[in-house]
């Protein structure tokens, strides 16, 4: 089954991308080209990969780890329903996700 996440992006674009169960939604921005730089791929070492889950679905996603909201603590502009995104993997229940990236994310692929 196809799940499919809409990402809006700094500039307020939104971005519709799909993705399968248990991919992980880091690599599926990753892979529709959003600016989610992922630097430690997934080893919740940086925070470059944070997103803004809309308010609706951020009781739908398994809760964060204790590492993952220290490391959220890191996050520029990092809001009550920030998480990083190398920590969710889809599931059906999240078919339909929509994620903002934070405008104060860098991309260093860009600089
Ligand atoms: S990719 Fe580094 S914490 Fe997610």
């Amino acid at each position: 089954m196809s799940i499919k996440v809409t990402f809006v992006d700094p500039r307020g674009n939104a971005v519709e991308a799909t993705g399968e169960a248990s991919d992980n939604l880091l690599r599926v921005g990753q892979a529709s080209g959003l600016p989610l730089e992922g630097t430690c791929e997934g080893q919740m070492a940086c925070s470059t990969c944070h997103v803004i889950v809309a308010a609706e679905w951020f009781d739908k996603l398994a809760e964060a780890s204790e590492e993952e909201e220290d490391m959220l603590d890191f996050a520029a502009g990092a809001r009550r329903t920030s998480r990083l995104s190398c920590q969710i993997d889809l599931t059906p229940v999240l078919d339909g996700l929509t994620v903002s990236i934070p405008s104060e994310s860098n991309d260093a692929r860009k600089m």
